[in-house]
């Protein structure tokens, strides 16, 4: 099947969202693709969207099997669309979810069809993709690199933004008892991690010290998972 690419009005709900995603993601296994379907009911990613400029240049720090991209692409047309992720599986998904989106943008009739995602392999420990970027996104990643990293890694997504660029964060609440636990065992279930929460007040502090200022903090309770997004500006160069 074709992804034709939506309307971003039809898009911008979680049914809306959901239906983009089984549109492109229609290969890989089962259990992979079926994540990809439903994730946009417990991902707020309606909320993150709307951050994500038309027109933007986008890189996706651990774009897993690219939701992220294939819904910023059938949304918000941006100039470029680049995610990586270590998981060599999760690149193959994302990769298979671009062709599907690239059929459809050659099928659509349409003089100017949205950018289709780039997705590489990398470790955030490798050299990134090359910019520039007017949206850096990382998108419940931050659990999963060690304690110890975690701060040099968003420091790096907040250099790599272009000055009057938007950073996106959104993780996992560590706060409160049944949230934290549901996604400790549901990344137990699924990534077979024990992971690490970072504390968003410590998150936000890095990533001002990198000469970021907030725009938008927000809680996202969305079924037993809590989600905590921060929305930061680059400041123009001087
Ligand atoms: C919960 S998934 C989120 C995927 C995607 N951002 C989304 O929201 O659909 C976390 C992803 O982070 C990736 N990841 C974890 N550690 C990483 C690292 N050191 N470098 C690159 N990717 C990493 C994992 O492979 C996984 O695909």
């Amino acid at each position: 099947m074709r992804a034709e690419v939506a309307s971003p009005e039809s898009a911008h709900t979680p049914r809306g969202l959901a239906d983009v995603a089984r549109r492109v993601f229609t290969h890989g296994p089962l259990l992979t693709r079926t994540l990809q379907h439903y994730r946009p009911y417990i991902c707020p990613f309606e909320e993150l969207l709307r951050f994500v400029p038309e027109g933007s240049r986008v890189l996706d720090i651990g774009c897993g099997g690219g939701l992220f991209g294939a819904l910023v692409c059938a949304t918000r047309r941006p100039a470029r669309f680049v995610g990586f992720d270590s998981s060599r599986a999760a690149i193959d998904v994302a990769r298979a979810g671009a062709d599907a989106l690239r059929a459809g943008a050659r099928s659509a009739d349409d003089a100017s069809p949205a950018a289709v995602p780039e997705f590489l392999r990398l470790d955030v420990g490798d050299p990134w993709p090359d910019g520039p970027f007017d949206v850096v996104s990382i998108i419940d990643v931050v659990h999963h690199i060690p304690p110890e990293h975690q701060r040099a890694a968003l420091q790096q997504a907040a250099a790599v933004l272009e000055p009057g660029g938007t950073f996106i964060y959104k993780d996992m609440t560590r706060r409160g008892i049944v949230r934290p636990l549901m996604n400790r065992v549901h990344d137990l279930a699924l990534a077979r991690q024990w992971i690490h929460y970072a504390d968003l007040d410590r998150v936000q502090q890095w990533l001002t010290d990198a000469g970021l200022a907030v725009v938008h903090r927000a809680f996202l309770p969305r079924w037993w998972y809590g989600h905590e997004l921060l929305v930061l500006r680059k400041g123009p160069a001087t």
